[in-house]
């Protein structure tokens, strides 16, 4: 089915089971320790062996040898399979450093072996008797180095329009800074895990992955299989954030391993390797420029970035709201990268605007307090409907405006604290800080199954995944609202490469593809029920388990399934007609920090989230993706850095000791608004994604707070309490 225009009722509006805050289906499954997860699947597969992984020493440069003779004779070791058995394998188009094979370590803790045993803890020990020789390469791994040796002139702007140097020079009222965000870790709970088995040449890995499709093809690229012969499970996952979208070295292994083995394998990539052998978000260093009228109106501003990637890699792009997020007829700009052998930088959630919103959202606190404005208006001000580099592109719902107004008035802006120290609780300074949101709202193919049972329920299949956000909900309710089918009589399967190829989980695209893929699957089935009953599917209606037709037919869903399951299938493409407007997610966060007068110590104390992303398919569900993010922000704000050990090229605290992120403590009251509304441009469920959205902004809206409490402006991340002494 194509989804070709908007503004059209269809059976989804009815909003019966949609838009209800119903409770994650999966939940009970999850909460009893019963949903299997990649590593435990001995559900199905009957005594695996244990891989351990071997990683690189060096961060760039050559393997001389490896002597694993020690540990082929250590207890319990079947097998053990080396970057030296064969050379360097394919990489997928998605896979920027190489998995696994040959010569070559072009990162730290790149596999270079993997050791298989009858138990974790043999493997493990027999991992640390493989002996690694290497040849060190140089390497750079500085940003603030390669930075500053980088040709400024050289790059390209990403988009000029007007005359930004002119405006610049010629406004009232002009902020240029530089602010930096580190390298990050998606630190999810679940490591990158794998069990792998062989089956007559044909390969299963049950697996933590967001991108089913994407997966199998990149294994069977990187293994020379056909993809018919990859099959790829991956039900349930425990936390993603990017980190999942592509294959990671624990497949590559885990499946290399079974077949030396001639036994399934299993590989769990140890903490520190998700750290170092997989992927980070870069750090950027990023130069805004803005210039205002003295009424607050922007009419220049620049966003130069500059993020790190190894060669041929991409960075964090930084600047990716800042062409759509303000108004402002003068604009420049630009992207830089600077070439290290760190690991691989990657997408991590809301890639390029969370890190971007770290800076923009704290330039924009600036330019109010210089222009003496409330941040709230200066941001109203310079609200847009139209692409500010193309004003023929309409934005098919934007209510920033609206998600300022309603939190400003929800939070009680108001009455905040209007200048550094002047409320004091006790030893705590008061702050109060704002802060926009802005994402965009893709959306890609994909598509769906579903099959009513001779009961009368329903059986729904596609490979989208669940990372945690609630797919499987979203999509029962879904099915249940388009066929009629009770929720609890829809048995939602998905992560399995047998299904229909679906969006999978990233880009913040996927509740809103997800959903609409299974919209079209059930239309399929409500066409085929309706012809069966000779009926124009136009006038049946499903409702209640049973079928009604405008004559007066009242037809159970169980009779019409009785001979046996009804089956149909399709998947939603995207076309033309969503292109030629811009789509995007829009907030505002409101925080209240107290820092401690003495010791600089900083707590969250009140969170408020207003936001802007079309129907709410699942208030509760939502709700969690959003106050997750904020939660995150809390972390990207106060205490997430990866320490990059600037010799060697590892990232120093590669646990989850060292790599802080919030715990409970940290989180005070949190609160989210969605605005009502659907946007008929988005998809025929009129709804759009939430979970990265909830992030963007959040860091910069806790900065702000910092400085309104304590007058000291940091603007380098995170903000801990040297810099506020
Ligand atoms: Mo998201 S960073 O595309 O999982």
């Amino acid at each position: 089915m194509k989804f070709e225009r908007a503004a059209q009722a269809n059976p989804a509006d009815r909003m019966a089971v949609i838009g209800r805050p119903v409770r994650r289906v999966e939940g009970p499954l999850k909460v009893t320790g019963r949903a299997p997860y990649a590593y435990e699947r001995h559900d199905v597969v009957k005594d695996p062996l244990v891989g351990y992984p071997v990683a690189a020493g060096i961060a760039k440069g050559r393997i001389r040898a490896i002597d694993a003779s020690d540990a082929r004779n250590a207890p319990g070791v079947v097998t053990i399979v080396t970057a030296l058995d064969m050379d360097a394998l394919p990489k997928d188009d998605k896979n920027i450093v190489p998995l696994f094979g040959g010569r070559a370590v072009e990162h730290y803790h790149q596999a270079v072996a993997v050791v298989v045993a009858g138990t974790f803890e043999q493997a493990r020990a027999a991992a640390g008797l493989v002996r690694v020789e290497y040849e060190a390469e140089p390497a750079q791994f500085d940003l603030h180095a390669a930075y500053a040796d980088l040709n400024r002139d050289e790059a390209e702007p990403d988009a000029a329009v007007g005359d930004f140097a002119g405006a610049f020079a010629a406004a009232p009222v002009t902020l240029d800074e530089t602010y930096t965000t580190p390298c990050q870790s998606h630190a999810m709970m679940e490591p990158h895990a794998t069990m792998a088995a062989w089956q007559d040449g044909r390969l299963t890995v049950w697996t933590s992955n967001q991108m089913v499709a994407w997966n199998r093809s990149a294994l069977a690229t990187t293994l020379g299989l056909s993809e018919d012969d990859v099959r790829v499970v991956t039900p349930y996952i425990g936390g993603g954030f990017g980190a999942k979208l592509f294959l990671r070295a624990d497949a590559v292994l885990a499946a290399l391993a079974a077949r030396e083995a001639g036994r399934p394998v299993k590989v769990a990539l140890p903490r520190d390797m998700v750290f170092n052998n997989t992927t980070h978000r870069a750090a950027t260093i990023q130069r805004i420029r803005i210039g205002a009228t003295a009424d607050g109106r922007i009419t220049a501003i620049a966003h130069e970035n500059t993020s790190n990637a190894p060669p041929d890699g991409k960075g964090e792009d930084a600047t990716l709201q800042t062409h759509a997020f303000y108004a402002g007829p003068n604009r420049l700009i630009v992207n830089r990268i600077a070439t290290l052998h760190l690991p691989e930088s990657n997408s991590m959630r809301a890639p390029g605007d969370a890190a971007g919103q770290m800076a923009l959202e704290i330039a924009m606190d600036e330019m109010a307090e210089r222009l003496g404005m409330d941040p709230v208006a200066f941001r109203i001000v310079n609200d847009t409907q139209v692409h500010p580099q193309d004003a023929t592109r309409r934005f098919s719902q934007r209510r920033f405006v609206e998600c300022l107004r309603t939190g400003a008035e929800a939070f009680g802006w108001p009455d905040r604290n209007r200048a550094p120290g002047a409320t004091r609780h006790g030893d705590w300074l008061i702050g109060h800080g704002v802060a926009g949101a802005y994402r965009g709202a893709p959306a890609t193919t994909s598509g769906a199954r579903v099959r009513l049972q001779p009961d009368g329920s329903l059986i729904v299949e596609t490979d989208m995944t669940d990372i945690g956000t609630g797919s499987y909900t979203i999509i029962a309710q879904t099915a249940s609202e388009m066929t009629g089918v009770a929720i609890a009589d829809v048995d939602v399967r998905l992560g399995d490469s047998r299904y229909p190829v679906s969006s999978g989980s990233g880009g913040q695209f996927g509740a809103c593809s997800s959903t609409a893929g299974v919209y079209a699957a059930c239309v399929a089935l409500r066409n085929e029920i309706a012809q069966r009953l000779q009926a124009d599917p136009e006038t049946v209606t499903f409702a209640d388990g049973t079928v009604r037709t405008a004559e007066g037919g009242v037809h159970p869903l169980s009779a019409l399934a009785a001979a046996g399951e009804i089956v149909a299938e399709d998947r939603i493409e995207f076309g033309d007609f969503r292109d030629t407007f811009e789509l995007a997610t829009f907030g505002a966060h409101f925080v209240e920090v107290g820092v401690h007068a003495a010791t600089g110590e900083i707590r969250v104390r009140r969170m408020l989230a207003v936001c802007d992303a079309g129907r709410i398919l699942n208030p509760v569900t939502a709700r969690s993706q959003v106050i997750g993010a904020m939660t995150m922000g809390v972390g990207a704000a106060l205490m997430e850095e990866l320490a990059v050990d600037e010799k060697r090229g590892f990232f120093v605290n590669h646990d989850l000791a060292l790599y802080e992120v919030p715990v409970h403590a940290d989180i005070p009251t949190q609160d989210v608004i969605f605005l009502d509304g659907a946007d008929a441009v988005s998809s025929p469920l009129k709804a759009k994604g939430v979970g990265e959205l909830g992030l963007c902004g959040v860091a910069a809206a806790i900065a702000n707070a910092v400085f309104n409490a304590t007058g000291i402006r940091v603007r380098d991340y995170p903000v801990t309490l040297d810099k506020l002494i």
